[in-house]
């Protein structure tokens, strides 16, 4: 017995209250509070501070190091992954006993288990976004050299994210940073995924009641389709003439439209005098979500920006506001008119996630003034859309 050595994160509690000489299971304590939680192994408790929720997950040392290790250097590469406050180490305990350690995360807002999303056999209209949440955020962790281990839905958490739905890493227990992945590692991840999602397709099958045979065993390799494709989009390697400089930024709007920003675009001569050899770089994808927070302060998830940023625009045209200080007038007006006075509204209104609330609103506005012919007020299409029970993005609207 003893203390426990702690690591912890500036800007959070020290958790030195919490009696860490038994394991959080035996816990009774004041700042516990009941989360709900997804499918899991290790134990896993929540606790309230002023600073916020976080989560305390209990494991071996090994494990408890390896993934506090990873989920830091995450945070430089991708704004899906848990964000990781400390790192706890029994030392009075064998390195191998399942209790000698524990990682502290930030509790998710607003995001929720895969189970929420399940309708039938499968994820139903959803699933199309399942695809997309889950390939692109596995093309995000490769791009930044992260090898996970063990992808899987349940080692995931998911957030509305305007018409799409975003995917957050909980797990990196099993995961292995690189400088760069290689072809076979990048393989050997999607073997993994697919091996764990067919097991989880077959559970939902089975939780459901229904026959293994209507469970939804493509999903992995869908999964793999849509990477594949991504990926090949953010690597390709493009010849073009040297009077071709427009295909440099076609190719960087396409991927800036994808929501990747780029980091360097590499120009190498060929053997054949005249051509060029074009490659990127990627890097987070967050291309929308940092150009609003550059414009306004706001924070939003990579689709609500790219939504609320055509509001903005939207806005800024139709005031007359081009050159830049009216610009930055009109955009204070729109934060000052628009954009906080309906966010406060709407948070009045519903829990959840304002923003995105403030996305479904611009949506409704939007489909309404598709039916009128005509453009609808933000007082009235908030009256609306209210009277309508407050609708998110409609799935029979959703590319497919
Ligand atoms: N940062 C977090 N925010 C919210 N919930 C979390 C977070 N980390 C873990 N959880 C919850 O705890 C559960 C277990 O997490 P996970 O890391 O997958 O544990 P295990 O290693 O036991 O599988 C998850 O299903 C999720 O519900
Ligand atoms: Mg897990």
């Amino acid at each position: 017995m003893g203390t426990p050595h702690l690591l912890i994160r500036p800007g959070n509690p020290e958790f030195l209250d919490l009696p860490w000489e038994q394991s959080v299971n035996d816990w009774v304590h004041e700042r516990l509070v009941e989360m709900p939680t997804g499918i899991h192994r290790h134990p896993v408790v929540f606790v309230a501070y002023d600073e916020g929720v976080f989560v305390i997950k209990e494991l071996p040392r090994r494990l408890a190091n390896g993934e506090y290790q990873v989920f830091r250097a995450l945070e430089e590469r991708t704004t899906r992954s848990a964000e990781v406050v400390g790192l706890v180490e029994r030392m009075w305990l064998d390195p191998h006993d399942e209790q000698s350690a524990a990682v502290i995360t930030r509790y998710v807002e607003h995001a929720f288990p895969y189970r929420h999303l399940v309708s039938g056999p499968g994820f139903g209209p959803r699933r199309d976004q399942m695809l997309d949440a889950v390939a692109g955020l596995l093309v995000e962790l490769h791009v930044s050299g992260c090898f996970w281990g063990d992808c899987s839905l349940s080692n995931l958490l998911y957030r509305y994210d305007a018409e799409a739905i975003e995917s957050i890493m909980i797990d990196a227990e099993t995961s292995r940073l690189y400088d760069r992945l290689s072809d076979g590692q990048r393989s050997e991840d999607l073997e993994i995924m697919k091996l764990n999602l067919a097991g989880e397709m077959a559970d939902i099958a089975a939780m459901t009641g229904l026959d293994i045979d209507r469970a939804d065993f493509t999903l992995g390799e869908d999964v793999e389709t849509r990477y594949r494709s991504l990926w090949h989009e953010l690597t390709e390697e493009l010849v073009i003439t040297r009077d071709e400089s427009y295909r440099i930024r076609e190719r960087i709007g396409r991927l800036n439209q994808l929501g990747f920003s780029v980091n360097d675009v590499d120009l190498a001569p060929t053997n054949e005098g005249s051509l060029v050899m074009m490659k990127v770089e990627v890097g987070g994808r967050t291309f929308h979500s940092e150009r609003l927070r550059q414009q306004t302060g706001i924070d939003a998830s990579e689709n609500q920006a790219r939504v609320i940023l055509s509001d903005l625009n939207y806005y800024l045209a139709k005031h007359g506001s081009v050159s830049a200080s009216g610009k930055s007038v009109g955009t204070f007006k729109w934060l000052t008119t628009s954009f906080e006075p309906m966010v406060s509204r709407i948070s009045e209104l519903r829990k959840g996630n304002p923003v995105q609330g403030y996305c479904d609103l611009l949506h409704h506005r939007f489909r309404l003034a598709q039916r009128r012919e005509q453009d609808v007020p933000n007082e009235e299409a908030l009256e609306d859309w209210v009277a309508s029970g407050m609708p998110g993005f409609d799935l029979a609207d959703l590319p497919v």
